[in-house]
Order: structure tokens, then sequence, then C-alpha cells
């Protein structure tokens, strides 16, 4: 069994979490549940003392953390993500404005709404989207929305108010996004406060524009892409920070299936999507590149065989196997992608089946090494507990939360 370096960095451990980024002005727009902390980000960037020289990319760019913090410290940035929310969310808070022109547009925005107007929704929404927001409630985000739309004002300024407008539809929503699920709450909101928490929600974030840094704005780049196969043809990078989804089978075309559907995609295309991305959930089904170089190690082939004897649902055993392939794809992108002696950080967590480890962390550095890079150290920042109802079954098996990090050889 191949060994790896492993260092405690306890002082982490909220850093491998969505938190702190509640109190960091423009992070705090709108965060994911998984994602982590801008603090992570600055360390990393500091101890391996990167400049303005560098770029670093990050493949599931999810809330753009990577590349704002990385626009915080002057270091040019790139990032892909499958979902067109995370881009979108990611382009709005690496933009550059100018406060006191979104404050007019926001007044003339305003003065354009017309909540009397709020009837009946005009597009034929998905049945999730029309559950989540019923009766009238619909209509006045996609009103909303349409001013927005019609704001005569540059693209990346209509990003700002939309992206205010989407960030509202959790409070207003009756599916819930909790521990990467979507849970039915019986929530009785009427459209009566929605101006007055758009309005909130705005002012907020035109307070976080003043302190946010105007810089080169084309050094700081997000697209759609797939970290399996990268746009990139010449490798430019020379560090990457970034964190795949976990394999906890949670799915984020599911826990933003509303935001999904009222702004981006059709019901096809989140089908789509969920097919499509990183097979960390058990309907993922990706169609991917070939594989060849992969070698399934030996510690993953044992596991899955305990998993195989305890769970009957078949598709949990090809999620994990899945999720290893698609880890290797996109190693193996990276090392493609990057400069040689590049920095590399894969924030990863462990999980268990049915009461068997899967030590994502070690496997992550692995199938790394196999494609073709060097792990140099794996850094432990937390213990995660399982659930209760897990512990009540298997008994307390905290899971380690890391970052796992190569150097391109
Ligand atoms: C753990 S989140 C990243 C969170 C991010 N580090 C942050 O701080 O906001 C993982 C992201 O991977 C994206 N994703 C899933 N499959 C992907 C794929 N095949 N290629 C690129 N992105 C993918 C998801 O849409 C999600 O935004």
């Amino acid at each position: 069994m191949v060994r790896f370096a492993v260092e405690e960095r306890k002082e982490w451990r909220w850093w491998v979490t969505p938190k702190p980024l509640a109190g960091k002005p423009v992070h705090r727009w709108y965060v994911f549940p998984h994602s982590f902390t801008s603090d992570l980000v600055h360390a990393l960037i500091d101890e391996w003392g990167l400049t303005s020289k560098d770029r670093i990319l990050d493949p599931f760019a999810g809330a753009g953390t990577t590349l704002l913090a990385a626009k915080e410290k002057g270091i040019p940035a790139t990032g892909y993500d499958l979902s067109p929310l995370a881009v979108f969310v990611t382009r709005v808070k690496i933009a550059n404005y100018k406060g006191s022109h979104l404050k007019d547009l926001w007044s003339r925005l305003r003065r354009g709404i017309h909540p009397a107007r709020w009837t009946g929704a005009a597009k034929a929404y998905p049945d999730l989207v029309r559950a989540a927001l019923p009766g009238k409630m619909l209509a006045a985000f996609e009103a909303l929305d349409r001013d927005i739309a019609g704001l005569d004002a540059t693209r990346t300024e209509r990003g700002f108010f939309r992206l205010a407008l989407l960030a509202t539809i959790p409070e207003y929503s009756r599916a819930v996004a909790e521990g990467g699920w979507l849970r039915w709450v019986d929530r009785r909101r009427t459209t009566v406060t929605l101006l007055a928490d758009l309005t909130e929600k705005v002012h907020r974030m035109l307070a976080d524009i003043e302190e946010s840094p105007g810089r080169d704005e084309g050094a700081w780049r997000v697209q759609a892409g797939d970290a399996r196969s990268l746009p990139d043809t010449a490798p430019s990078y020379s560090a990457v920070i970034t964190s795949p989804p976990y394999p906890n089978r949670h799915d984020y075309t599911r826990v933003f299936g509303v935001e999904l559907m009222f702004g981006f995609l059709n019901w096809e295309q989140t089908r789509r999507l969920r097919h499509q991305s990183f097979h960390s959930h058990p309907e993922a089904r990706p169609v991917r590149p070939d594989t060849n170089g992969y070698v399934r190690p030996h510690r993953l082939a044992r596991a899955v065989a305990q998993i195989r004897r305890k769970e009957q649902d078949p598709r949990v055993k090809e999620m994990i196997e899945g999720y290893f392939l698609d880890l290797h794809l996109v190693l193996r992108e990276v090392r493609r992608v990057c400069k040689r002696g590049a920095r590399i950080a894969f924030v990863v967590g462990n999980a268990q089946y049915r009461g068997v480890p899967i030590a994502v962390d070690e496997l992550t550095a692995e199938v790394g090494e196999q494609a073709g890079l060097k792990c140099e150290k794996m850094l432990v920042a937390r213990y995660r507990g399982n659930s209760a109802q897990q512990m009540g079954k298997y008994g307390r098996n905290p899971s380690r939360e890391s970052v796992i990090v190569f150097r391109r050889p």
C-alpha cells in the first residue's frame, strides 16, 4: 500500500467549510453548501509564494471562492464548472463594478417595479419550480427577472441584480436545501415582503462593492466546462486550488433545482446536467473520455467488494467506482494543463457506506500519482462526525476532510 506524508492542520478546520464566508464581502453574495473559505486559498497562495505572474486554475469553480480569493490577492485565475448557475455566480462575483453607477441603476430599476402587475407567470416552468414558488410568488420572481433583463445597463450590471434576485429565492421557496438535499416546508410567505427583502439584499451587496478591489478584469475568467476535458490547449497554470463534489450522494442539480430551472435550464437540460455531472451521486451516468492508464487501487477494490455484500442498490457501487474514474480524468487533465513544478491542492472528504470507510484522501493521492502527479502531502483539516443514523448503526466513525497537495513533476 502506498503511504503519503500526513500533516495535521487543525487551524484550517473551518476553512474547509463555507461558514466563515458569511462574514466576507462579495463572497457572501451567494454561497454553495460545500464551498470552502477564501482564507484557505489565501493561505495556499502565501505558502506557495504565488505572484501576479502566476495563474491559478479551479476546474470546479462552484460559487467562485478560489477565483475571488485569487483576485483579492492579485493573482490571475481561471475557473470552469458544468453548472450554468455556478458559472453565473462566479462571473458576477469576480466582475468590477462602479458602486455609484449601480446605485443609480437600482433607483431606476426600483421605480419600474410594479407589484400590482405580479399576477400570473408567463413561462411554462417545470413542476418543481411551480410547487416551490406557488401562487403569485412565481409570477413575482418572473416579473422582477424581466424588469432586470429590460434594464438599460451592461450584461455585468444586470447580472449583479439578477444574483440578488436568485439569492432571495431560498427565503421564499418551499423547497429548502438542507445538508445537500431538498426538504419541503410548509412556508406561508407572500409577495408582500418580497420587494423589501430584495432591496435589502441589493443594499448589502452595494455596501460590499465599495470594499471590493477594482483590478484588471480580464485576469479573472470563468466559463462552462467539464473538468474531465478542459478546453485549454497549452500548459498555462502554475497552481490549482479546487474541490470536486464529495461522493456523498449530494446532487447539485437537485439542491439548486429551483434556481436552475427558474433561471437557466428547462427540465430536460437539468436532467442531462444531472447525468453528466461528476459521479458523486447515484443518478450520474456521465459520458467520459477514455480512461486509459487508470488502474483501480487495491484498497478501493476491497472496499467496493465489502459494500456490495451489504448494499442492494447497484448504483452505489457504480458511483464509488465512477467517482475515482472521474478523479483520475480530472487529475490527468490537471497534469496536462499545468506547467512544470505547478502546485495543486484538492480539498476532499472521506466517506462511508453501510459502515465501510472509503479513504477518499489516500485514494485521490494514489490516483493522482497514476495520472503523473507527485503527492507531496495530505493536510488533514478536520474530522467530520457521521450522521446520527449511521452512528446508531455503525458506531462513531469520524471521516477526515483533507487538502491533498500535489506537484506537477
Ligand atoms: C464542491 S463544489 C465547488 C465549491 C467551490 N470550491 C466553492 O468554494 O464554491 C463542486 C462543483 O463542481 C461542479 N461540477 C460537478 N461536476 C463537474 C464536472 N464534471 N466538471 C466541472 N464542474 C463540475 C458542481 O456544479 C459544483 O459547482
